[in-house]
This record gives C-alpha cells, sequence and structure tokens, in this order.
C-alpha cells in the first residue's frame, strides 16, 4: 500500500497533461505581469490591518523586526518555490511540485492544505475589504442596515453583503478570462502602490522619535486561562505565556507573516505564463522583494508617528494620519486599501481554483471540475464553486482569527516544497532547472527550520484547527482520491496490459 501512496506523476507526464487541448489552459503571461500579479495579492490585509495589531499586542514598534523576520522566511521559501516552478512550469504550485517529488499521498495532503489557506485567505481578505469601504460609507455619512454589514454577529442575525458581492464579481470577473483580470490587477495595483508610498514619504514628516521607546518593550505575562491561545512553542517549553518582549517578535512575525502570502500564488499561474523557466522566478523573487522593502519601511513610519499602544487594530494606517490631525490622508488611504483589497481577494480565488483544478485533472478531486471553458479558456468550474462557498463563508463569519489558519496552512507548504527540492535533485537529477536554489541542500533544511520556528510561534489552538482539517482530507483522498486517480488507472491499466485508461 505504501508504494500506492508513494507514487509519483513524472515531471514530463505533467507537462504533457497540460497540452491536452480540452484541459488546456491559455498562455498569455509575462514576468511583468507575473510580477504584478504577486504584488497585487502580496499587499493587503496583512500590511493595512494587521500591522496595528502586531505592533500593538505583540511586538511594539519592533513590529518592522517581525517584518523583517517574516521576510527573511518568505525569501527561503522563495527560492525553493522558484526551483520548482521553473522545472515544473504546471498550473496547481507545491501540489503540483510534490507530486512529482514527494508522491501522491503527500500531494493530496499539500492539495487540501492550499485550498484551506487561499479559501480562508480570500474569506478573510473579503470581510477587511468590507470593513474598510463601511468605513468610507460612514464617513459618507450612508450606513448599511447592521444585519447587512455582518460585524454584528453576536447579537443576532448578521450577513456581510459587501464581503459576498465582491467575492461573486470577482468570481465572474475570472470565469470571463485571465487577460481581463491581469489588466484589471495592474491599475489596482498602481493605486495601492501609490497609496503605500504616500504612507512612508508623507508619514515620514510626523515621526516622533519618543514613539520608539521603548523598541521592544519588556515582555508582559498574558492573563490566566489563555492558553489555547497561547504560541505552541510557549505551552511546548512550560514558559508562562507572554507578549512583547524578543519572543513577541517573533509571535507577531507568525501573525504579520500574513502579509507575505500570495508570492507562491505566483506559482499556480506558471502554466498559463508564456516563458515560465525565465519569468515565474523572477515574478515571485521580484514581487518579494518590492513589497519587503516596502513593509519595513511602512511599519518603522507608523510606529514613529502614534505610540504603539494607541494604534488602531481595524484602520491602523489610516487612524495614524488622523493621529497627527490629517483626515484627508487618512480618507485617501482608507480608499487605497479598499481598492488595493480587492486584486488581493481576487488573485487568492484565482490561484484555489488552479490548485483544485489540477487536483481533479489528476482523477484526485471529480474530472468533471477540469473541463476549461470552451471560448473563455478558463477553470470556470471550480472557480464558480469555490466562489459562491467562499462568498457565503466570507458573508456568514468573522474570520480575525482565521487568518492564524491561514498562515499554518501556508508554512506548512512551504515546508514541503523545501523537503520536495531536495528530493526531486536526487531522484531527478537530469531535469533541466532554469532556476536553481543556491546551496542546496542547506538553503532547504534552513527554510524548513524558519518556517517550523513560525508554525511554532502559532497559537495551540490554530494548531488544533489545521489538525482537523487536515484529518477530513484524509478522509477524503482515502474514500475518493485514491481509486480515482489518473495516476492509478494508468498503473492499473499497465499492469493488465491493455494500454492506456480511458477518462471521463
Ligand atoms: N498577503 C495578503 C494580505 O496581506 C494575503 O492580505
Amino acid at each position: 500500500m505504501s508504494s500506492t501512496l508513494f507514487r509519483t506523476k513524472n515531471v514530463e507526464q505533467s507537462i504533457q497533461d497540460t497540452e491536452e487541448p480540452e484541459h488546456a489552459l491559455r498562455k498569455s503571461l509575462s514576468a511583468l505581469d507575473l510580477t504584478v500579479f504577486g504584488v497585487g495579492v502580496i499587499i493587503g490585509t496583512g500590511i493595512f490591518v494587521l500591522t496595528g495589531t502586531a505592533a500593538k499586542n505583540t511586538a511594539g514598534p519592533a513590529v518592522s523586526l517581525s517584518f523583517v523576520v517574516a521576510g527573511v522566511v518568505c525569501a527561503l521559501a522563495a527560492l525553493c518555490y522558484a526551483e520548482f516552478a521553473s522545472t515544473v512550469p504546471v498550473a496547481g504550485s507545491a501540489y503540483t511540485f510534490s507530486y512529482a517529488s514527494l508522491g501522491e499521498f503527500p500531494a493530496w495532503i499539500i492539495g487540501w492544505d492550499l485550498v484551506l489557506e487561499l479559501a480562508l485567505g480570500t474569506a478573510v481578505v473579503a470581510v477587511g475589504w468590507s470593513g474598510y469601504i463601511h468605513s468610507l460609507l460612514d464617513n459618507a455619512g450612508w450606513h448599511l442596515p447592521q444585519y447587512l454589514s455582518g460585524r454584528d454577529a453576536a447579537s443576532g442575525f448578521g450577513f456581510d453583503i459587501l464581503a459576498a458581492a465582491l467575492v461573486l464579481v470577482l468570481t465572474a470577473i475570472l470565469v470571463l478570462g485571465m487577460k481581463l483580470s491581469a489588466r484589471v490587477t495592474s491599475i489596482v495595483v498602481a493605486i495601492k502602490v501609490a497609496v503605500v508610498l504616500v504612507v512612508i514619504i508623507a508619514g515620514a514628516f510626523f515621526i516622533h522619535g519618543a514613539n520608539y521607546q521603548p523598541f521592544v518593550p519588556k515582555s508582559q505575562p498574558v492573563p490566566a486561562g489563555g492558553d489555547l491561545k497561547a504560541p505552541l512553542i510557549q505551552l511546548m517549553f512550560g514558559w508562562a505565556p507572554s507578549n512583547f518582549g524578543v519572543m513577541g517578535i517573533f509571535t507577531a512575525a507568525s501573525v504579520v507573516f500574513f502579509a507575505f502570502i500570495g508570492f507562491d500564488v505566483v506559482a499556480t499561474a506558471a502554466e498559463e505564463t508564456r516563458n515560465p523557466q525565465r519569468d515565474v522566478p523572477r515574478g515571485i523573487i521580484g514581487s518579494l522583494i518590492i513589497c519587503t522593502a516596502l513593509y519595513v519601511a511602512v511599519s518603522i513610519v507608523v510606529t514613529g508617528m502614534q505610540k504603539y499602544s494607541a494604534l488602531s487594530v481595524d484602520a491602523p494606517l489610516a487612524d495614524a494620519f488622523k493621529s497627527t490631525g490629517h483626515p484627508w490622508f487618512a480618507g485617501l488611504i482608507s480608499f487605497g486599501a479598499a481598492i488595493g483589497l480587492t486584486t488581493v481577494c481576487m488573485i487568492l480565488l484565482l490561484g484555489q481554483a488552479r490548485v483544485f483544478f489540477a487536483m481533479s485533472r489528476d482523477g484526485l478531486l471529480p474530472r468533471f471540475f477540469s473541463h476549461t471553458h470552451p471560448r473563455f479558456r478558463t477553470p470556470y468550474r471550480p472557480t464558480i464553486l469555490l466562489g459562491v462557498i467562499i462568498a457565503i463563508v466570507a458573508g456568514f463569519t468573522s474570520l480575525s482569527q482565521l487568518a492564524e489558519l491561514v498562515n499554518i496552512g501556508t508554512l506548512f507548504a512551504f515546508v514541503v516544497v523545501a523537503i520536495s527540492v531536495i528530493i526531486l535533485r536526487r531522484t531527478r537529477p537530469d531535469l533541466e532547472r532554469s532556476f536553481r536554489t543556491p546551496l542546496v541542500p542547506w538553503v532547504p533544511i534552513l527554510s524548513v527550520g524558519a518556517s517550523l520556528w513560525l508554525m511554532l510561534n502559532l497559537p495551540a489552538e490554530t494548531w488544533l484547527r489545521f489538525a482537523i482539517w487536515m484529518a477530513i482530507g484524509f478522509v477524503v483522498y482515502f474514500l475518493y482520491g485514491r481509486s480515482h486517480s489518473r495516476l492509478a488507472q494508468r498503473e492499473r491499466a499497465a499492469a493488465a496490459g491493455s494500454g492506456p485508461a480511458s477518462t471521463p
């Protein structure tokens, strides 16, 4: 049985599958499109919202160091992703990479994990977007009824109509075609980056040195009873759960890590890239470098403008300007954030439909989902299915803690990808790699260690939720994927000597 769990789909087979016309995606993206996609999905709720929470509750002004830590973890992972994406330029990202190296069962695990990451990530960002729109509407004196704003779920029925509507509109855009979405994205990304630059440049004039004192606030115990909310590492070593201090920098890093999620999604578009060998690594690494520089600058400026303990948790960048008596800047920033979050949502949605598509093309999920649209050549069936589910989830749920669940899922994917780089170098040294991760195996090993370290800094309850989701995934695989896998069918057909298996 273990041999079937670890059967691998060879790289040539993966590439060949993408060439079947009925299941093929249009190849239209360039390195610049990918970088724009990357920046479009990376800059979002993380910098616009989580910076405030992380500085206020866990790291103080040292949150800028948390961004550096998270950026380094992502850079190590990016070097591994880039090698894989340039070797296996097929939709599905880490899922496809691991199918080619680790085997079917690990690939299933990672695909299941990516669907969680991207689906919940989309919902988190949609709810964040709706918050900014509400605040803009409030400024204009327009108020949606409470039951349609979804923010008062505790007191009865609440449906966040704006978040749900955003997801549905974006789903329609994606079904209509990749190129259209890339064009829309570039305009929105330009607005978003401009707003971030305004924060950095205008905000620099309002920095007060005193706000940086103390830069690393002294460690403070967390009130008793919050054990499951404490980082797993603190529980493992029997430390009293605490915030701030040096450990607080890492705890905050595991939260603001959300701000970097998305560069891996660039890899999911490899199959739609004209020259993936050259352009995918450029797109991934380029977008990561741009975002890290912006994040560190923004967090230094914002914690210099306002005392960390006074930062707002809903709209910290805009509110920092309000605190200096410049509400006009605050409005502009809210507007830019609201526009910017749309692209984040759209690309996360795009990434997850691609992963689902790739899994169904392999037969691990029903093949029905892997037929592309006859005219638009987009994977419209999984896009519509997931879009509707996420719209409902985003409408009904308040998702702030779920950002941590998204982070653990993503970090887990990083671990698998880094291990896969080492394995594929050994099992397929012959493959052409236009981008090679430097210093293998050391960089992948460091990447595994760094990702695990951030995972351990996430709350124990996040680990528990993650374990439950993965357990459901095991059940689905053993009840469906294992027997319906196309690879399994081919192997059975070959064993019976009856030529290639037919597929529905
Ligand atoms: N990195 C994306 C964000 O910050 C997911 O919203």
